[in-house]
């Protein structure tokens, strides 16, 4: 069963597992109003055309994310899904641009979310670290600030910062843009992922990595339209963050068969699954590999090595990669 094996999460955005519920608590606490009368009627409104639209809704919901206190209620909730799931490991995504904007600043995200990793490594075993993600469809300038204050937030709490990533709007926002900023990313000991070819072409994947020195690549299912980078990804081992559920609710496959996950397996690719905005996907890690399980009748092998895959595409210390292997079949 999924949940016996140890699993590596490496594709989850923190604010993505924002359920309806919670935004209806935390706007009370606040005592601040919603636009809607019950979770129920936000929830009915989880119906995308494209990654734009969902986009629109999952910046208005995270209005409600105002204190250290609501990011840690935000990522203590999320943990305790993650753990019933089976993920022994998470490196999250987080939008400090998306807070900063609403005067939230990058120490009070950082803080809260240290706050949530801690216990969850002391009531799970989970061990987490946090990669702050440069949103690519605003200016360059935001982003090199955004780096310069989560690297000082990080240094004054002692956050587990581990990496820069690329994320929001993808078509007509090509990756090379951001080349300076993860190039000083780099430079401070950042590791360096990008969100590229989930609605972008296959260019923009190699674009991420030309330019932006990406180590993973988030969803890169499009690279299968180019085999010449497809041999690069598999003789590099760059890992692929692929996001099953979201491609579905993205309308980038119309169903789940349509994805191409036994040819990007099959091609050798380094293929790991994730949840991406589970809140808003129809499901957490255990209900993708159910779900790619499903479709594609993985045995179990094959859902193995796909454990595996997560441990080898993280970054994890090596103490920490050796363990998880160690409780593989
Ligand atoms: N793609 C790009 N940006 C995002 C996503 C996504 O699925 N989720 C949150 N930001
Ligand atoms: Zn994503």
């Amino acid at each position: 069963m999924a949940a016996a094996l140890p699993f590596c999460e490496l594709h989850l955005h923190i604010e993505g597992t924002l359920e309806p519920p919670t935004i209806f608590a935390l706007a009370a606490e606040q005592g601040r109003a919603l636009p809607y009368a019950a979770p129920e009627e936000l929830a009915a409104r989880y119906e995308f055309a494209n990654l734009p639209s969902f986009l629109e809704l999952y910046y208005e919901n995270m209005g409600v994310l105002r204190s250290e206190h609501d990011f840690a209620v935000l990522a203590d909730a999320y943990f305790a899904r993650a753990h019933r799931a089976g993920v022994a490991h998470v490196e999250l995504f987080v939008d400090p641009q998306a807070h900063s904007e609403r005067g939230v600043t990058e120490r009070t995200v950082l803080r809260g979310l240290q706050r949530a990793i801690d216990d969850a490594g002391a009531r799970f075993g989970i061990s987490a670290g946090i990669i702050a993600c440069v949103l690519r469809d605003r200016p360059v300038d935001e982003a090199e600030r955004m780096l310069d204050a989560v690297l000082a937030a990080a240094g004054e709490t002692g956050a587990p910062l581990l990496g820069i990533g690329l994320d929001s709007a993808e078509l007509g926002f090509p990756p090379h843009r951001f080349a300076g900023v993860f190039d000083r990313a780099a430079e401070a000991g950042l590791h360096r992922v990008a969100h590229a070819g989930e609605e972008g072409p296959a260019d923009y994947v190699r674009e991420a990595l030309d330019t932006l020195g990406a180590e993973r690549i988030d969803h890169g299912i499009r690279v299968l339209e180019d085999p010449e980078l497809v041999a690069r990804l598999v003789r590099e081992r760059i890992p692929l963050t692929v996001c099953p559920l979201s491609n579905v609710r993205l309308r980038v496959v119309d169903r789940i068969e349509e994805l191409p996950f036994r040819e990007l397996l099959d091609a050798g690719l380094l293929v790991t699954v994730n949840s991406d905005d589970p809140a808003y996907f129809g499901g957490y890690l255990d209900d993708n590999l159910a779900a790619v399980q499903g479709a594609f009748g993985l045995a179990d092998d094959e859902l193995s090595r796909l454990a595996r895959n997560s441990v080898e595409a993280s970054f994890a210390p090596e103490a920490r990669k050796r363990e998880l292997l160690g409780r593989l079949p």
